[in-house]
């Protein structure tokens, strides 16, 4: 991929991104050892942060915090967000300038597993990052992660809203539809007063794919897994149709929505939606389709073999509106479907088959290139 764009002396995107708002900004991530956190850590990075992570551990292996070697680059702590006596100490310690909060058991097949688990660390767990943010004393921006499946799924065919009745049968989604609510109740019982030091907004969004991801039971990643191996992937519900989106799409939103919060503060104690356009909606088997496009098969054996449907319940499509996002935020995605599929396949093509290629570098192009993409977009953030 050709990047051709301006970058500074260590290759990184210049910084004038997000009004600059997190340069020299202490940056507290939960659940930064996991796929989206790693992202997030990164670009951070790239925006001149100095990240400090909570993590109970990492999630998987291979893992892209490992494979960025992050560890060494960042403040980080093993810790579950359920000791809540250490999780104030650290926050106390550190008097971050921003918090996201993204934490959590993320898999709805897991949550059926261990229900009291998922509600433990999503529910309880995200009570426990309000009541550390509640012992801080200095100004903190608080972003709070949850998920499109916080919305009661009455599988129609229009976007959700904010305003939207919370609800979620499978464990996962009910728990971060109870998350909305423990944000939202101690915004209202503790941070609603106009001088509190405290900004806060919760953030809805959905199925995120990107290199990197290696979580269990998730399409892409069994996918390259079984294709690395040279083996088909098993799928079970083809048509089965999901807005993918690229992890830096939500993770725009996730740094615009903090930004306005940390400059006008306008949107504090709001609910905002981010996901792709209604055109990015595909199919299981579509999107399979498309990424097998950029996998160098060495034969022409199945790529894909569809299993049984499994008797757990898994809801149908579930769209958002983010016509609240761009309202608010001037938020807006900024890949198309085909470079959404690209960005993501290039990554695990460089990672299983350029052994020697520097995946850290790529990252920070990948960054690079989405940011540039915004920018020909006329991206807010990127103004
Ligand atoms: N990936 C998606 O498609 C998607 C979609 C919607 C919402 N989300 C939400 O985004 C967030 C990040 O998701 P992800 O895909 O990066 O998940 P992930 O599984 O890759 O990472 C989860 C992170 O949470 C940490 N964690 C789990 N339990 C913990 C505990 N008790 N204490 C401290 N840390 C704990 C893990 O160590 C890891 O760092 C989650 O809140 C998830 O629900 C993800």
């Amino acid at each position: 991929m050709n990047y051709g764009i301006q970058t500074n002396a260590h290759g990184k995107p210049g910084n004038n991104m997000f009004g600059n708002v997190f340069n020299n900004k202490k940056v507290l991530v939960t659940g930064n050892t996991g796929f989206k956190g790693t992202w997030l850590t990164q670009w951070l990075r790239q925006l001149g942060a100095e990240v400090v992570g909570i993590s109970i551990s990492v999630p998987t292996n291979p893992s892209m915090f490992e494979t960025l070697n992050l560890r060494n680059d960042i403040e980080h702590y093993d810790l579950d967000i359920n000791e809540l006596e250490r999780l104030k100490e650290i926050f106390v310690a550190h008097k971050p300038d921003f918090v996201f909060h993204l934490a959590a058991q993320p898999i709805v097949r897991q949550s059926y597993i261990d229900p009291v688990e998922t509600f433990r660390t999503n529910t309880l767990g995200t009570a426990h990052v309000m009541e550390a943010l509640r012992a801080l004393e200095n100004e903190c921006i608080a972003t709070m992660i949850t998920s499109d499946k916080c919305y009661e799924n009455v599988e129609w065919n229009w976007g959700y809203r904010e305003t939207d009745r919370l609800g979620g049968k499978d464990p996962y989604s009910a728990s971060k539809g109870a998350a909305e609510l423990v944000i939202h109740s101690y915004i209202h019982s503790f941070f609603n007063t106009t001088n509190t030091n405290i900004k806060i907004a919760s953030v809805r969004a959905g199925n995120v794919i990107g290199g990197g991801d290696w979580a269990a039971s998730r399409i892409v990643p069994d996918t390259v897994k079984s294709w690395a191996n040279e083996e088909p992937v098993e799928i079970r519900s083809p048509r089965a149709t999901r807005p993918w989106q690229h992890v830096l799409e939500p993770l725009s939103g996730y740094l615009r929505c903090a930004q306005v919060l940390a400059t006008d503060g306008s949107n504090n104690g709001e609910a905002y939606n981010f996901g792709p356009d209604a055109n990015q909606n595909k199919s299981v088997l579509e999107l399979l389709t498309k990424l097998s496009d950029h996998w160098p098969f060495k034969s022409d054996s199945e790529k894909v073999v569809v299993q049984e449907q499994s008797n757990f319940h898994e809801a149908g499509l579930l769209k958002l509106s983010c016509d609240k996002a761009l309202a608010d935020l001037s938020w807006q995605p900024t890949l198309e479907f085909d470079q959404t599929i690209e960005f993501t396949a290039s990554w695990y093509y460089k990672y299983y088959n350029e052994q020697d290629s520097d995946i850290i570098e790529y990252t920070n192009q990948q960054i690079a290139e989405y940011c540039e993409q915004a920018r020909l977009k006329n991206a807010s953030w990127m103004a």
